[in-house]
């Protein structure tokens, strides 16, 4: 350790103690109010509230224990590789002066010091959402059980496109949801199935996804894009929430309310989101053996185009242990994007960075993720521990970090999302080298990018050949459009793994 290094160490501390003898109203309630108060009151997900001098000093003793700890405020990325605009990490100057308060024995300090608390909008965080729809019934969450997947269908009745600045979820069950994704369906597939068993909603991936509008996870705050930048809401378009619960223990009723906040124009350059592994690690062979404390999967991903980088989040189940994103530029410099320690399925943040970086042409994306299988994992699901694969469930696990990048211009984000289909496509290379008797699975990625002509994503009828057509289009073709897009391609794929099996047991 150097001379300066040295005495910075002696200095921090020093800094703490520059307030002689802390109290409740002038140094510890506005610490509170500031870091913790926006979820520690009525009506938010916090347990308790915090916000006078009786609540912070009944629970000194804890507060200063999960403070110490940076149990909270939650806040997963590692500190001082990368800065993000919403970060709610506290400093050791902070946690030293609540310590050091508790230590004095909590003195209130003067009464007419007092702070008033703090106000927080009611109800929606972002103000009065330009558009606000409710699911038309309530869905009964069971108070155990299985996880449910459920979508639930929202007619938004647009006259015209728009373009979302934010989405605010305010869900009624908020104890029981382990996430929640906004999709579009401007084809009416969703709307078909809903009521499906007698229950709002519908369970299944069977609907037609024309676009998405990111998702709602515990702990996640909304936020509008910066600048001009927004995601398009074509006219006609139903949202679909793609809704997990995780029953808490208490059976509740589930009817969620969904704020939209739009621009006033359309952006001049379209956001993209670059996911590594795509397919949230579908293709990822991800199957990790039961006690097994070290297992890894990596995927890279090369842009093609001069992009911004604006935001970053990560998705995994329970075992998921360590999780980052690297970018290297061109020039061989190192950028970290996103690197967790301790990831926690119960926090999947979306993180803003401080400043928009700038990830040159040729950057390549790689993603590390390393899952803890061992009887030591407190998050382990099982039990004794068990063999858990890529899957659906919340006990099954999944693995990808989704990068949302700008583009320059309108060419150079045509490029970009033709490079991402592919990598897409690559899933499907992945899954069919398991399959390996099967030649056509192996050659898949290829045919599909070989059969998609006009380079659209989607394997339109006259691009199949003539003798593939009708079986295939009759079979797979869910929502009628004539066309196969990414995930009926990927019904292909079963398809023709059942017809392997059955050879296969003749
Ligand atoms: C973004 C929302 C959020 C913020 C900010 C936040 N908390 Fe929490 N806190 C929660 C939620 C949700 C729980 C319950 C679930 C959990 O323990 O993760 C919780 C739990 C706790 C617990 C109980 C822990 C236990 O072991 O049972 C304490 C104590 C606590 N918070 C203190 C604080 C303090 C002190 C701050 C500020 C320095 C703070 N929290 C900031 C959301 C928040």
């Amino acid at each position: 350790m150097n001379r300066f290094l040295f005495a910075l160490c002696f200095l921090i501390p020093l800094a703490a103690a520059a307030v002689e003898e802390p109290n409740f109203n002038e140094h510890i309630a506005p610490l509170i109010h500031q870091n913790c108060t926006e979820c520690h009151r009525p009506g938010e997900a916090g347990p308790f509230s915090l916000i006078t001098f009786r609540d912070v000093s009944k629970r000194s003793k804890m507060l200063d224990r999960v403070i110490s700890d940076r149990y909270m405020p939650p806040w997963h990325p590692v500190h001082g590789i990368v800065e993000y605009s919403n970060s709610r990490r506290l400093s050791d100057e902070q946690i030293a002066l609540f310590s050091k308060w508790v230590e004095a024995g909590k003195p209130e300090g003067d009464p007419e010091k007092a702070p008033t608390p703090p106000k927080f909008p009611e109800g929606w965080q972002l103000g009065e959402p330009d558009l606000v729809v409710t699911m038309a019934e309530a869905y009964p969450v069971p108070a155990d059980g299985r996880d449910i997947y459920r979508n639930f269908v929202l007619p938004l009745d647009l006259p015209e496109d728009k373009w979302v600045k934010a989405v605010e979820l305010r869900p009624s069950a908020r104890s029981a949801i382990h996430h929640s994704l906004f999709f579009l369906d401007t084809t009416g597939t969703a709307r078909k199935k809903d009521g499906e068993g007698g229950k709002p909603g519908f369970s299944g991936m069977g609907f037609r996804k024309s676009g998405s509008l990111g998702g709602y996870v515990p702990g996640s705050t909304p936020k509008k894009f910066p600048g001009d930048l927004a995601l398009p809401l074509p006219k006609g378009s139903d949202l679909v929430l793609a809704t997990h619960f995780h029953p808490s223990g208490k059976a509740e009723m589930e009817q969620t309310k969904v704020g939209f906040f739009f621009a006033d124009k359309p952006p001049s350059v379209k956001m993209e989101s670059v996911q590594v592994p795509p397919g949230f690690g579908r293709g990822m062979k991800i199957d990790v053996p039961a006690g097994k404390a070290d297992y890894k999967i990596e995927d890279t991903f090369k842009i093609p185009v001069d992009v911004r980088a604006i935001q970053i989040n990560g998705h995994a189940h329970y075992i998921a242990q360590e999780m980052e994103m690297i970018a290297t530029l061109p020039d061989g410099t190192v950028q970290p994007l996103l690197k967790i320690d301790d990831w926690d399925l119960d926090w999947q943040d979306n993180y803003i960075f401080a400043d928009p970086i700038k990830l040159p042409a040729g950057t390549v994306l790689k993603t590390t993720i390393i899952y803890d299988n061992s009887a030591d994992n407190p998050d382990n699901p099982f039990s004794p521990p068990q063999r858990i694969k890529w899957g659906r469930e919340s006990t099954d696990e999944m693995g990808c970090v989704t990068l949302m990048v700008v583009p320059d211009d309108t060419e150079k984000s045509r490029r970009l999302t033709a490079a991402n289909k592919i990598n897409q496509v690559k899933i499907l290379a992945q899954v069919g080298q398991e399959l390996q008797r099967t030649r056509v699975l192996d050659r898949l990625p290829q045919i599909v990018k070989e059969l998609d002509k006009n380079a659209d994503g989607l394997l339109q009828s006259g691009e199949l050949p003539a003798r593939m057509r009708k079986p295939l289009i009759e079979k797979l073709d869910e929502d009628g459009n004539d066309a196969l897009d990414s995930e009926e391609t990927e019904a292909l794929r079963q398809w023709l793994q059942t017809m392997r099996e059955k050879r296969e047991k003749a």
